[in-house]
């Protein structure tokens, strides 16, 4: 066996029938369409392959996303399309695999990595924790729209640019080109609806299904809360069945918005993450401190703990994962009774720091 490595370029192609043999059966289409930025030439220096005479048995893939956020930009590399050949399970291959990677998000300046699974347990052993949040609604509404001016669309023959428009005014967001939107237009099982003016301009846009995933799931959305709502509407008229709405947690008027009208609403993580960079992310959050007026922040690793507070107040994190959850969420530093009142209101001045990932760009 050869690897965990790099594939040369001309095994994508191996790759990729690969992947879809493991993870795509019984689909007329390929992997590689439901993550053109990631499964594709300019990305394979990011995978990782075992193979075994030529054969791929085990694979991973990296991508990496810079987020703007209202404080900090962070760069994140999200990991998927981890499998191996059942014949070669339980030998280590995957945890390989995802170490290469994480190897890989380290030198090209990660400050963490991200992964959306099921296998908590698996992603642990490996150093990845829940962390950040994920709000989700279920919209099962019948009145109708309430804003009779506007024209809906279902189709994705929509003008990228004008996704770009909105899309590019979310509070928080991995930059996108021009072209990830044309390619993302192109996802199977990808349905766009639109929301317009009478003049014609695109108030809002939502995003359900992707490939195999995300179902009846509205996983990516932008433009004004109004609109979005009188979008929602249309799209459960469409659709004829609940939808359900996927939200950060710093969306708060859309959020309340949902929660008036949601059958059932949902706190939970936005995924399974893990610091890759501890110095860079620890003294990006320590800046965001002072650039809010809050001096003397303290945020290191000492002696295996994790050091935090204020001057001379200081406390302790036995864990990396508790380190991520305060820095990102649900961890809520008013509930740890050890730490003064003072630095509490500090702390919840910053932190949790507000994290998202859109749909269009999950792997
Ligand atoms: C989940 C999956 C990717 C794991 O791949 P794998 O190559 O078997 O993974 P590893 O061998 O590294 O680890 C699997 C187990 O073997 C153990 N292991 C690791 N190294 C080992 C070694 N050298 N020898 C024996 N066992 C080993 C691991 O600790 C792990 O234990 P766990 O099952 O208790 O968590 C694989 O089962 C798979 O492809 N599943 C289908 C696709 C899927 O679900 N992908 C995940 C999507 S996020």
């Amino acid at each position: 066996m050869e690897g965990p490595r790099t594939p040369e370029s001309h095994e994508l192609h191996r790759i990729v029938e690969f992947l879809d043999s493991q993870l795509r059966q019984g689909n007329n289409w390929t992997i590689a369409s439901e993550y053109p930025t990631a499964i594709t030439p300019n990305n394979i220096h990011n995978m990782s392959i075992v193979t075994e005479d030529e054969r791929i048995v085990s694979h991973a893939v990296l991508k990496t996303y810079i987020v703007k956020t209202p404080y900090a930009i962070l760069k994140v590399g999200a990991i998927g399309s981890v499998v191996t050949d059942p014949a070669y399970r339980q030998q280590g291959l995957s945890t390989g695999n995802i170490k290469k990677c994480l190897e890989l998000a380290e030198k090209q300046d990660c400050d963490l990595a991200i992964l959306w699974t099921d296998q908590f347990d698996f992603y642990r052993k490996l150093g990845f924790e829940l962390a950040g949040f994920d709000y989700s609604y279920i919209f099962n509404s019948t009145e109708p729209v309430k804003n009779k001016s506007l024209r809906f669309m279902s189709g994705n023959n929509v003008d990228p640019n004008a996704l770009l428009r909105l899309y590019s005014q979310h509070t928080v967001h991995a930059v996108r080109t021009l072209e990830d939107f044309r390619q993302f237009l192109k996802i199977p099982n990808s349905n766009v609806y639109t929301a317009w003016d009478q003049n014609n301009t695109l108030l809002a846009y939502a995003v359900e299904g992707k490939g195999v995933d995300l179902i009846n799931y509205i996983h990516e959305w932008s433009g004004q809360a109004e609109a979005l709502m009188d979008l929602f509407h249309y799209i459960r008229s469409q659709k004829q069945q609940p939808i359900t709405v996927m939200a950060p947690s710093h969306s708060q008027n859309l959020r309340n918005k949902l929660s008036n009208v949601a059958e059932v609403s949902h706190q939970g993580y936005l995924g399974m993450m893990k610091i890759v960079n501890e110095q860079a992310l620890l003294t990006k959050v320590k800046k965001i401190f002072a650039a809010e007026g809050i001096d003397k922040a303290v945020l290191e690793k000492q002696d295996g703990k994790y050091v935090f507070g204020f001057g001379t107040d200081l406390y302790t994190l036995a864990n990396e994962s508790d380190m991520l959850q305060l820095i990102f969420g649900p961890l809520n530093v008013n509930n740890l009774d050890f730490v003064s009142n003072d630095s509490k209101q500090k702390i919840s001045k910053v932190l949790p720091l507000p994290l998202w990932i859109w749909g269009w760009d999950s792997i």
